[in-house]
């Protein structure tokens, strides 16, 4: 069955160790694309997403292999600008291709992207941007063509709001096009660093890394390179806030610590102790959990929205009344139907605010996940209920959890998947 089986109630103890960054490899996965060359991306995580990203790379002839957690990327002879089918549609991280197809071929016929169910999920912001790079974007029947009839020319962007996904296709469209292209409003999320750092040790010129102008010089030649991705920053968020629900001690290994701040801040304003060292972070949480008065998700540096169900779900026995409000995705509160059948009092106003009203326990029983996130959130609830839990709809939480079983019995829960 596509489901995980989790007795809860029991403290966490013990330490695991955190997979690479989902949200950084997609990405740089795309960028490989625009390298005529071999890459090594080191550290990947072993996730859905990642495994359709490489057979859509591999549809447009690119040759990508796996040793253990390394994935070599041979990008040196692709054959067609097509992309169809339910990779494309069913992950909307390929959207990241579009730039660096335009930038490797001048061309590419793709499905609107699908996604998960927090959103319109639009990309008016990506063809806006690349249509004034000089692409010509036609559009038919749920799929679209993008042309470049020339090279793509570097100009000056503004976002009007930041999004991660459209800054990343001009930063792989604007390496590869002529002249300089300027960004204004770009995303800051460590994922855009560590592209940025991909391409930059291949041989790009970008200056602003890490702020929200970012000036992109194209036309320098890009070589392959051996890369290490990061550790994933809401894998280690997830873990963090596990052991405050259910109480415990755990060590999580090679947590991106420095990325996680507005994270931890959260989780010592609820009554954990953190402790951060070089090699990770010591978590530390008794039964007491104080609600959170109020909380906003926010862009980075700010509460990231992945990790909003993932603190819901641990606020649901806090001492207190807890406001969550989110202000990127309109429709990111799928998870609250599902903790309320395990007992949670929680009362959603609007699409964007929820006041969650602590209660002693949630009693465990059949949930139902929608999404990646939300699934994550419904297993922290399971660890932290009493009697079991299970956990329908894995597939959505293997798209971004390498082994999310694996790691929680690492932790001491009683977790198994059927
Ligand atoms: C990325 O999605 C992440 N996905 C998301 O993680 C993450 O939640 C999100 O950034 C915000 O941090 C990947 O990196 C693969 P956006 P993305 O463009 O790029 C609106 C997960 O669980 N918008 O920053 O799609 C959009 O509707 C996933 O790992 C437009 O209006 O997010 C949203 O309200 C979920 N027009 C806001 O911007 C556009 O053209 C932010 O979206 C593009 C976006």
């Amino acid at each position: 069955m596509d489901a995980i089986h989790i007795r809860g109630g029991n403290a966490l103890f013990g330490e695991t160790k955190i997979q690479g960054s989902k949200n950084a490899v997609l990405p740089v996965m795309a960028a490989a694309l625009l390298i005529q060359d071999v890459c090594i991306i080191e550290n990947c995580p072993r996730i859905s997403d990642v495994y359709h990203m490489q057979q859509l790379l591999e549809s447009i002839g690119c040759r990508v292999g796996w040793a253990e957690s390394t994935l070599t990327i041979d990008a040196r002879n692709i054959s067609h600008d097509t992309m169809s089918g339910d990779n494309v549609t069913g992950m909307r991280s390929s959207i990241t291709l579009l730039g660096a197809m335009l930038g490797r071929t001048g061309e590419v016929t793709m499905a609107y992207p699908g996604g998960c169910v927090i959103g319109e999920r639009p990309i008016d912001m990506h063809l806006n941007a690349l249509r004034k790079m000089g692409v010509a974007i036609y559009e038919k029947e749920g799929c679209f063509t993008a042309r470049t009839e020339k090279k793509m020319e570097g100009t000056v962007i503004r976002f009007p709001i930041s999004s991660v996904g459209a800054t990343e296709n001009v930063i792989l469209a604007g390496v590869m096009a002529k002249g300089v292209t300027v960004l204004q409003n770009a995303a800051k999320e460590p994922e855009i660093v560590t592209l940025c750092e991909f391409l930059r040790d291949a041989g790009a010129v970008i200056e602003g890394i890490g702020g929200s102008v970012l000036i992109i010089q194209g036309g320098h030649g890009l070589h392959g390179i051996k890369f290490r991705i990061p550790a994933d920053r809401i894998v280690a968020g997830t873990y963090l806030f596990s052991v405050i629900g259910t109480g415990g001690n755990i060590f999580l290994e090679d947590a991106p610590t420095a990325q996680m701040r507005s994270m931890i801040q959260a989780a010592e304003e609820i009554g954990a102790q953190i402790h951060v060292t070089s090699e990770g972070i010591h978590v530390i949480a008794d039964e007491h959990r104080r609600a959170v008065p109020y909380l906003k998700t926010e862009i980075y540096p700010g509460f990231p929205t992945d990790m909003q169900s993932p603190l819901m779900a641990v606020l649901t026995t806090a001492q207190g009344v807890s406001v969550i409000e989110e202000a990127i995705f309109e429709d990111r509160f799928h998870i609250i139907g599902q903790l309320e059948k395990m007992g949670a009092c929680i009362e959603q106003q609007g699409k964007r605010q929820a006041v969650v009203i602590g209660v002693d326990s949630l009693l465990g029983c059949e949930v139902t996940a929608r999404e990646l996130r939300g699934g994550a959130g419904l297993v922290i609830a399971g660890c932290m209920a009493l009697g079991e839990t299970v956990v329908k709809n894995r597939h959505f939480i293997e798209r971004g959890y390498e082994d999310i079983c694996r790691d929680y019995r690492n932790l001491g829960a009683d977790i198994r998947t059927g």
